[in-house]
């Protein structure tokens, strides 16, 4: 059906100065083998103190609309994915808003963890389909360092943060899979599974941010099966197959996820963008901080088709087809 589809017309990113390596970790009887073996990861970025997930998510949105010669008057929509918002109310996305001068339209946080970027790509392109936005920018920030119990090794050396924003425009399209833009989206989850990562906090029960527990087994098995099952399902509704996909731009947890999860999708590695050994885990960032990583090298061409999937806590999970 002829009409309108959300089109990708900038991505920006923003990285904290300080780069912790895995040595900083060493007094934990961990090692920097232990961690690039297991994970992948060689280094993260921190937020300096005092500095917010508002900020670096306002820095990536200025590198969005820049690369996409947008002015913020131009936006309609925010939305903004994180697990870390800067308060409990009013959304980080409200202060993106003001600190960008955007007075128009309308802007939330969305929560669905390392999932919050896919949910957050999918809701906007419902909205602007809707024809209740015509250009939106969609931003995953985190400073999950807040959040890490730096006593605990089996989850203080995964994580990172940063942030990441695209600009998504309507533009007109005949509704085939041949148009530019989202082409498909499967967001899903199951709350029988939030015992396998949590929050060990929050407002209306400890009153306390808390830190991340984790399963890293469990949820790394869960990681595997459901990633392949929904991009599978979405690379159907999109009318494409595993054959079709010139480039995998997932979630950014554990190399061995990502290589695992590749290779039963039957997408060769040189398909997949990695950027986690620089990044580490910025859960909700960590897809367009990939994205942006991907589009810089120059490798993605127009007319390419990007999965991009996703897990985390929730469990919550999905992928989004898009032809660049
Ligand atoms: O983005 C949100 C979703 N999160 C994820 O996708 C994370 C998923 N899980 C993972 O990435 C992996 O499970 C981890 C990296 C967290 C752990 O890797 P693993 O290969 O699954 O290790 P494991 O949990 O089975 O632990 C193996 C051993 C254990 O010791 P024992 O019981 O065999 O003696 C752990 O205590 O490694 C130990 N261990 C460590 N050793 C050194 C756990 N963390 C560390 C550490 N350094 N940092």
């Amino acid at each position: 059906m002829a009409g309108v589809r959300p089109v990708i017309r900038g991505v920006g990113r923003y990285l904290p100065e300080r780069i912790v390596p895995n040595s900083a970790f060493e007094h934990l009887d961990t090692s920097d083998e232990w961690i690039r073996t297991r994970t992948g990861i060689l280094e993260r970025r921190f937020a300096a103190d005092g500095q917010l997930t508002s900020e670096l998510a306002v820095n990536a949105a200025r590198d969005a609309l820049d690369d996409a010669g947008v002015e913020p008057g131009d936006i309609d929509l925010i939305l903004l994915a994180t697990s870390t918002p800067d308060r409990t109310f009013p959304s980080t996305a409200v202060t993106v808003q003001r600190e960008l001068g955007i007075t128009q339209g309308f802007a939330f946080d969305v929560q669905a963890v390392c999932a919050g970027f896919v949910y957050a790509l999918a809701n906007a392109n419902a909205l602007l389909r809707a024809g209740d936005a015509r250009r939106a920018l969609v931003i995953g920030a985190e400073t999950f360092s807040r959040i890490l119990d730096m006593r605990d090794r089996s989850t203080c050396i995964l994580f990172g943060d940063g942030a990441g924003a695209v600009i998504l425009e309507n533009r007109p399209a005949d509704g085939t899979n041949r148009d530019r833009g989202i082409l498909a989206t499967d967001t899903r989850s199951d709350g029988r599974y939030q015992h396998l990562l949590y929050v060990d906090g929050g407002v209306s029960s400890t009153q306390t941010a808390g830190f991340i527990r984790m399963d890293g087994k469990e949820v790394f098995r869960h990681a595997v099966n459901k990633l392949e099952t929904s991009t599978r399902d979405c690379l159907t509704k999109a009318g494409l197959s595993t054959k079709d996909v010139d480039f995998l731009v997932p979630h950014q947890a554990n190399l061995r996820i990502i290589n695992k999860t590749a290779e039963k999708l039957g997408i060769p590695s040189d398909r997949v963008v990695a950027t986690v050994r620089h990044h580490g885990n910025t859960s909700a960032a960590s897809i367009p901080l990939a994205l942006h990583a991907a589009v810089s090298a120059g490798s993605i061409l127009p007319g390419n088709i990007l999965v991009t999937n996703a897990i985390g806590g929730g469990l919550a999970w999905g992928s989004v087809v898009i032809r660049w």
